[in-house]
């Protein structure tokens, strides 16, 4: 990897499946920013603990993150693929970056308020979890974070953060960037288009996954939401049929325009049938490859030592800076 190009940094934690909206909030983009910046994508394995988990689920998860994110077309030979937790000076950093943050910047988090509002036991982690999104980001002094809109305010403070230590100290970090899709930043949940979609929602009618074959897919589709009347039209009255059009706009090259033009005088169940189709129809090369690389076990361990190893050296350089700085010994 050469010194001269700039850096992204991203992850995805390894909870639930990895679905549409993850695909076209951040791994599209992580796609197509391999051809220009050096790319480092990790698996947040650490963050995912915050939400119990079965060991043997998570570990064998992991495992098909990787395969996913291959399948997708990330490429190991330009671009680092990461198991959070192989990297300690993820967790290390997290200590220090605990130490400059405040209480009030963690309880306006809308995330966590979210998660905590119906549990009963709220587990420390959920709440310093953005401490640890911001040491993901802020180690390999990434220039650019490509992420869905709901990492926003998570990208926010871990600018602060990087900006406050680089006052406090003197010129450390790289303040980093969001890099969020304009339109699609936030796709919604299929039978309920108030909420996000998310792969850790327990109905699994609310998104489709990468991996769902197209039976499922088109199933899930016709099921979705739509609202009343019959137009096919792109509004803001019409949570539901918005997000698909949206969806739909992703994956064609029409515009939401294109699309309501398209379907002038045509049935929701039409445009559904199709919706269904493109989606599956482009998400079957993805299932494919995966089909071959998940079983490649030796493979996949030598992209995650290599990537570990170039990681850890990056980390460990900042890391060490980090510690000179505030004056450790
Ligand atoms: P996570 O695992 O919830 O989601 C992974 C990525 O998918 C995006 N995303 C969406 N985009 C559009 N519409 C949606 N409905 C939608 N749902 C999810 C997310 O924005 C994210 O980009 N905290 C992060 C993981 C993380 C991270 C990092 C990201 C940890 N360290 C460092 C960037 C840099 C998270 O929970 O993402």
């Amino acid at each position: 990897m050469g010194e001269q190009k700039k850096r992204v940094l991203s992850g995805i934690q390894p909870s639930g499946q990895l679905c549409i909206s993850n695909y076209i909030g951040a791994l599209k983009n992580w796609i197509k920013l391999q051809d220009e910046y050096e790319c480092i994508y990790l698996i947040v394995d650490l963050h995912s603990l915050t939400v119990e988990q079965k060991p043997a689920d998570l570990r064998q998860r992991c495992y098909s993150y990787v395969a996913q994110y291959l399948a997708c077309g990330i490429d190991p030979e330009r671009s680092l693929v990461v198991i959070q937790s192989h990297v300690p000076e993820h967790a290390e950093l997290t200590w220090i970056l605990n130490t400059i943050t405040y209480m009030g910047e963690l309880n306006r988090m809308t995330q966590f308020k979210d998660k905590s509002k119906n549990a009963k036991n709220i587990n420390a982690g959920l709440y310093t979890y953005p401490i640890l999104m911001a040491s993901d980001i802020l180690l390999y002094q990434a220039d650019l974070v490509p992420v869905g809109a709901d990492q926003k305010q998570h990208l926010e403070l871990s600018r602060n953060l990087a900006e406050r230590f680089n006052q406090r100290y003197s010129p450390t970090f790289t303040v980093p960037e969001p890099y969020i899709p304009k339109s699609s930043g936030r796709i919604m949940s299929l039978q309920n288009p108030d909420n996000k979609m998310s792969k850790s929602d327990e109905n699994e009618n609310n998104f489709i996954a990468l991996l769902d074959d197209e039976d499922t897919i088109i199933r899930k589709v016709k099921r979705a939401v739509t609202d009343s009347g019959s137009e096919i039209v792109f509004s803001d009255d019409k949570p539901g049929l918005k997000n698909l059009i949206t969806l739909y706009s992703c994956y064609s090259d029409l515009s939401p325009k294109d699309i309501e033009n398209k379907y002038v005088g045509k049935m929701y169940s039409d445009f559904k049938q199709d919706l269904g189709e493109l989606i599956a129809e482009s998400l079957k090369p993805i299932r494919i490859r995966y089909e071959e690389i998940i079983s490649e076990k030796d493979y996949l361990s030598k992209i995650l030592s290599e990537g570990s190893d170039k990681a850890s050296y990056l980390a460990r350089r900042t890391l060490s800076k980090v510690y000179r700085k505030i004056g450790l010994v």
